[in-house]
């Protein structure tokens, strides 16, 4: 398809359909299925958690997913700006949804960097079968000092490098490329996982649910992973959509990705709690889960396959982290492009930058700096919390309410099925959704997740 030219000023523009969902899809498929979802499910109790973590995707992400998409797409404009251009009121959603990004920024990249670091970790065969020696290996990595800011500054100049060439060049073909391998090399290490003696134990945990683990916190843990997971409240989706031309069918651009998105977490689930159980790892260790249970999956094929396979896990695992933290990196950058009128090298350079200086203390207290606790938690699991467990779902409550109460049916009604020329059978069940169902489910999970009812 050609560029075609969009408003006033000539933005850059998706050049294809599948480029699109590619990116969308890369911006969800990322850390948060691989690294975060099997680690959150291993805390919480399990299948209890992943009922409610697909409840939510569901109902939560399809309706929000979309509505995210219609504001995009509507204002051609970055999320601070689109609500600004819609209604003056709502423009504290986009800002808090840029908040989001910088504060998830301040810490993803050390994850990212880990994952770099493992890459040669796995080349120089450092993997074991040993719970006692694989988690000797994470901690000395994670709770260093020099190594992982090292590795995170690695981490981030790829960043840097691909978000300041803009969208088509550096996210779109990035992305299509690494999504369909990431998928196929998952699908073999499920099989290797599930197949270890002792899985079964490791899927039942994962799959049925214990309803008595099913409190208010494990409830908004859910939540929190599946707005973290699909990339939703923060505005991202809707910067992704500014760019994105009026032909594009959204409704099925917003059932596609969740649904890869889903498939991704649960294969990552599916490859990381089995084997856990099997080898005899904890499964409530945390952010570890995946940097020791992962390569000790490896370990069981053998040094030589073990390591081939290794390798390209690492290597697909960091460039799934980069297409969502190209995205995260995105949503701040283009805020300062469309609303502070900077020129785009220099908004890369300077938010990079200071969230290099987060990273550095995110990264410190998992190590020397773990006595700095905030609410009872170190400064990188406080940014994890305070993102994705208050600021995410906060922006996708006011943003369903926004399309829901205040856009106006009929403006909605044009713009999600481009001016009557695709059919969406249910429209009125997503405005009901957008009006009740979702904001309601928010307001109740986070009052109930942060304990006030
Ligand atoms: N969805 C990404 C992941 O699962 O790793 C993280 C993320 C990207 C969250 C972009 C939010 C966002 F706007």
């Amino acid at each position: 398809m050609e560029k075609q030219p969009t408003t006033e000023k000539s933005r850059d523009q998706f050049v294809s359909r599948i480029g699109f969902i590619f990116a969308a899809a890369g911006s969800a498929v990322g850390l948060g299925n691989i690294w975060r979802f099997p680690y959150l499910a291993g805390l919480n109790g399990g299948g209890a958690f992943v009922l409610f973590y697909l409840i939510c995707v569901i109902v939560i992400g399809f309706g929000l997913m979309l509505a995210e998409f219609v504001i995009g797409r509507h204002t051609q404009l970055s999320s601070v700006d689109a609500f600004k251009k819609l209604d003056k009121r709502f423009t504290f959603v986009g800002v808090m949804g840029v908040l989001a990004a910088f504060i998830i920024m301040g810490y993803y990249p050390v994850v990212g960097g880990w994952s770099v670091a493992y890459i040669f970790k796995i080349v120089l065969g450092e993997f074991s079968t040993e719970p006692a020696v694989m988690g000797e290996i994470f901690g000395a990595l994670s709770g260093g000092i020099m190594s992982p800011i090292f590795w995170t500054a690695i981490y981030l100049i790829m960043n840097i490098v691909i978000v300041a060439k803009g969208i088509s060049a550096g996210i779109e073909k990035a992305s299509k490329i690494m999504m369909p391998t990431l998928f196929a090399l998952l699908v073999i290490l499920v099989i290797r996982s599930v197949t270890l003696p002792g899985a079964m134990e490791g899927l039942r945990y994962l799959f049925v649910p214990d309803f008595s683990k099913m409190t208010g916190e494990v409830m908004l843990a859910a939540l929190g992973q599946a707005f973290f997971s699909l990339s939703l409240g923060m505005g991202c989706m809707i910067t992704y959509s500014s760019y994105l031309s009026k032909k594009e069918n959204l409704v099925q651009s917003a059932i596609i990705v969740p649904a890869m998105d889903t498939s991704v977490a649960l294969l990552a689930g599916m490859m990381i709690i089995p084997a856990t159980v099997a080898l005899g790892f904890d499964l409530g260790q945390g952010p570890g889960l995946v940097f020791v249970t992962v390569p000790a999956i490896f370990a069981t094929m053998g040094p030589v396959v073990g390591r081939i396979f290794g390798i390209l896990f690492f290597v697909l695992l960091t460039l799934a982290a980069l297409t969502s933290s190209l995205s995260l990196l995105e949503v701040v950058v283009s805020y300062l492009i469309d609303n502070r009128k900077w020129e785009r090298k220099r908004a890369v350079m300077i938010t990079s930058i200071i969230l290099f200086l987060m990273c550095i203390a995110a990264s410190l207290s998992m190590g020397i700096w773990s006595g700095f606790q905030i609410i009872g938690k170190n400064i990188f699991d406080f940014l994890d919390w305070f993102a994705n467990s208050l600021l995410l779902p906060i922006g996708g409550l006011f943003i369903t309410l926004y399309v829901g109460w205040f856009w106006g049916k009929d403006k909605v009604k044009t713009e999600v099925t481009n001016n009557e020329s695709v059919k969406f059978a249910i429209f009125n069940v997503w405005m009901f959704l957008c009006k009740f169902v979702i904001p309601i489910i928010i307001a109740l999970v986070l009052l109930s997740g942060i304990g006030i009812i």
